[in-house]
């Protein structure tokens, strides 16, 4: 796989919960692919996640991981341009985690919106678990790992990447200066073109200065294609820029997908949990039943009793997939009970068999051939585990315990 260093890194990774609906597509998959034409992502499959609260019933997780890589593949997702990966298939991650959980303060952890909910609404199971309260840290791992630098996650998950900028912050802080600092600064500086390194100091000038963040973002992009640098050289200029130690571990940002677009049959966020949900591997006669027998505006009781799209489900399924003229036709034809309801539904159910379609048919492709699912996850681990080896090479080696190089 060709894909420059130029490009920004993506990572994301989605929870093995089982086969995904409409919901995850036009809330989560459709951005990803996306991303996947532009910029270097990975997207993985989280199983360790799901042992943090599924440890006593660890059965469907192995099954699930394989639905959601289907539907995956089958919404596009494309492993020649991505990284397509199960978490558990990089050990190095474990690693990470582990080395991070030795500076992570636990109020930091116990801290977190999301650990307190969880706890409170799964109740049927025991989460005063080590591994539960240490979710969010993996999930830093996950991205820190690959040094991401930019995670695609939904609003709730926004806490999660800022406890990662934090860890990470701590970890440079901690790690990142030495009393070498000066030397290498001035053996990288003596590296780049003069005029260069001139423009460079200007910046930082600038920066440091004037606290002008244009100048900031100048010089990262001048130091990225500064290529004659080793890693470790970029890194310290990087810190250097903003007056710190070098960036071991890069901070990630956040970038917030979109509340979910797409509602669910009776007009709530679509989700399992609400049983209103039009999965991907849907068959065209059973999405036909479900719209047909969705809830409409509750006043339209009978055909003849004009109807308010603006309190009817259907009219939120309309607003995402009809043209102009055809919500035009809706507005009109239920407000003057110009039109019935079945027939109003009729564009919604074949735009969605439409869009159906070609996913149904990639994923029975992907169903009737489950070795080519473990190449592709294997070829993406083995390509994730090549980044992730110099992560933790330069961390094992700020950390001390750099004497294991030669074993893997
Ligand atoms: N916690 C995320 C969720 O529940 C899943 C996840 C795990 C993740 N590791 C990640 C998301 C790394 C983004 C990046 O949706
Ligand atoms: Fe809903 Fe359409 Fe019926 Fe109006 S005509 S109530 S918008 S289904």
């Amino acid at each position: 796989m060709t894909i420059s260093s130029k490009k920004q890194r993506v990572l994301s990774g989605m929870r093995p919960t089982g086969r995904l609906h409409l919901g995850h597509y036009h809330g989560v998959l459709k951005n990803w692919l996306h991303l996947q034409n532009d910029h270097d992502c990975y997207f993985c499959i989280v199983d360790w996640h799901a042992l943090t609260t599924h440890y006593e019933t660890v059965q469907a997780i192995n099954v699930h991981v394989w639905e959601v890589l289907i539907d995956w593949l089958a919404a596009g997702l494309d492993a020649n341009k991505a990284h397509i990966f199960i978490q558990s298939q990089v050990p190095e991650t474990a690693e990470l985690h582990l080395l991070l959980s030795m500076l992570t303060p636990l109020g930091w952890l116990e801290r977190m919106p999301t650990y307190k909910e969880q706890r409170e609404k799964l109740t049927d199971r025991d989460l005063s678990t080590y591994g539960f309260l240490g979710y969010p840290l993996l999930q830093a791992a996950d991205i820190l790992i690959v040094k991401a630098g930019v995670v695609p996650v939904g609003e709730d998950q926004v806490v999660h990447i800022e406890l990662a900028r934090e860890i990470a912050r701590r970890f440079n802080h901690l790690y990142g200066k030495d009393e070498n600092f000066n030397t290498i600064i001035q053996q990288a500086l003596a590296r780049l073109e003069p005029k260069q390194a001139e423009q460079y100091s200007k910046l930082r000038k600038r920066y440091l200065e004037k606290g002008e963040p244009e100048a900031l973002q100048k010089a990262q992009t001048l130091l990225k294609y500064q290529t004659q640098l080793t890693t470790v050289e970029f890194e310290y200029l990087e810190g250097y820029l903003e007056g710190k130690g070098r960036i071991i571990l890069p901070e990630p940002q956040a970038l917030l997908t979109e509340a979910a677009k797409l509602p669910g049959l009776d007009g709530q966020k679509m989700s399992k949990s609400y049983g209103n949900t039009i999965m991907l591997r849907e068959a065209p006669e059973s999405v036909t039943h479900k719209i047909r027998t969705m809830p409409t505006d509750p006043a339209r009781i009978r055909r003849t009793d004009p109807g308010e799209p603006e309190k009817c489900p259907v009219w939120d399924l309309h607003k995402v997939y009809s043209k102009p003229d055809v919500k035009e036709w809706v507005q009109k034809g239920c407000r003057s009970a110009g039109i019935g309801c079945l027939e109003c539904k009729q564009p919604v159910i074949d735009a969605i068999n439409q869009e159906l379609q070609p996913i149904r048919e990639r994923a029975q492709y992907y169903e009737q051939n489950p070795a080519l699912l473990q190449d592709i996850v294997a070829a993406g681990a083995e390509a994730v585990r090549t980044e992730a080896k110099k992560t933790m090479a330069e961390v094992r080696q700020v950390v001390g315990i750099n004497y294991r190089g030669k074993v893997d």
